[in-house]
């Protein structure tokens, strides 16, 4: 089965084409950062403008990448929450357009299901395994059954990692968004130079918290007498990280533990942090885990990550009516229940 994806829930305008829900034949990313930079984040109103501007475009060059036409496509699946509600709109709006003119099935697929099933467009993962996922609106870690089969163990209190990277770069006068910026200049410096906390971390439960860190970096900021740059700014970029990465790590290796899980993936933009992946792989390894990181193209927003649960949905013949509404916010396992258990999961 032949499915068009289309994601738009954030500053990304992606469309792709795949087929059975695993071969990537194209995957379109226009990426509107240039535009938000100077604004250091995401405008809502101009996210939406650009993706409206983008949309067709990339549509376009999905199915010319893929060499197939418009006819050829089998089935529409599109983000429908959570994210900016102006964005989402643009690419559902496109998406029931398509299904409508070409009488194709639409499904709905949640952005989180996207990024943690996204290691399956490259390699067999069989469930059970556990799940971080860890972006600029989340930080989550979920048992994953199956597909639509989510269970949330733990979440962040306050912010995500990846808004906690990006506000500490702006602290440092590096532009949006600073998490890669941050990565790249923590390969430089010594990450046990400045001992910031490590929130939550010796608590029992599985949930994070990132907004203290953020503070113990702005209060350290504040003391210094002049601008931090050369060594020090590596320093702080790398004993920032390793703060995160060691909260990041030591949760999700619990959460494996207590679940009994043997196979980890980790997904979303900050799952490129090259930090991240070294630190989880070495730790995961000594225990004979087994994990995943997509590839980084897989990691940050993108629509072929949609089409693996698009393609269960719709071969178990699960469609979405068009007037299907975007949701701003949207838990994952009630967006899972409601797949496969309708009536339940409206209750
Ligand atoms: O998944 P994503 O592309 O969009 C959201 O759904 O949020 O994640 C974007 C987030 C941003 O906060 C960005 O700074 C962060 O991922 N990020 C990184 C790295 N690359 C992207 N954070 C740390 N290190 C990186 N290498
Ligand atoms: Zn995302």
């Amino acid at each position: 089965m032949l499915l068009l994806a289309i994601e738009s829930s954030c500053d990304e305008t992606s469309a792709a084409v795949v087929r059975d829900g695993r071969q990537v034949l194209s995957n379109i990313i226009a990426s509107q950062v240039d535009v938000h930079a100077r604004y250091g984040g995401v405008v809502p109103e101009l996210a939406s403008r650009k993706h409206v501007e983008a949309i067709s475009v990339v549509i376009d060059q999905a199915l010319e990448t893929a060499a197939i036409g418009l006819e050829a496509v089998e089935g529409i699946v599109v983000t429908r929450g959570p994210g900016l509600i102006g964005a989402l709109l643009v690419g559902l709006s496109v998406a029931k357009a398509i299904a409508f003119a070409r009488k194709l099935p639409l499904v709905g697929v949640h952005h989180i299901e996207g990024h943690i099933l996204a290691p399956l467009l490259e390699e067999e993962v069989s469930f059970p395994y556990l799940a971080l996922a860890v972006s600029g609106g989340h930080t989550h870690l979920y048992r994953v059954d199956g597909i639509g089969r989510y269970v949330l163990l733990g979440r962040t209190i306050d912010d995500a990692a990846g808004e906690a990277f990006d506000k500490v770069a702006k602290m440092l006068g590096l532009p949006y968004p600073g998490g890669i910026l941050i990565d790249r200049l923590a390969s430089g410096g010594n990450p046990e130079a400045i001992p910031f906390p490590r929130p939550l971390l010796h608590q029992k439960n599985l949930d994070f918290s990132f907004s203290g860190m953020k503070t113990a970096v702005l209060n350290y900021v504040k003391k210094q007498e002049g601008p931090i740059q050369g060594d020090h700014l590596h320093h702080l970029a790398a004993s920032f990280q390793a703060a995160v990465v060691d909260v990041l790590c030591q949760k999700t290796l619990r959460a494996a533990e207590e679940q009994g899980l043997g196979r980890i993936v980790v997904a979303g933009g900050v799952a490129c942090n090259s930090g991240l992946r070294t630190r989880l792989h070495a730790l995961g390894g000594e225990k004979g885990l087994d994990i995943h990181f997509p590839s980084p193209v897989l990691c940050a927003d993108n629509a072929a990550m949609l089409a693996v649960a698009g393609d269960c949905y719709l071969r178990a013949g699960i469609s979405e009516p068009l007037d299907l509404n975007a949701l701003a916010s949207w838990p994952l396992d009630r967006a899972g229940r409601e797949k496969w258990h309708p009536g339940e999961a409206k209750s």
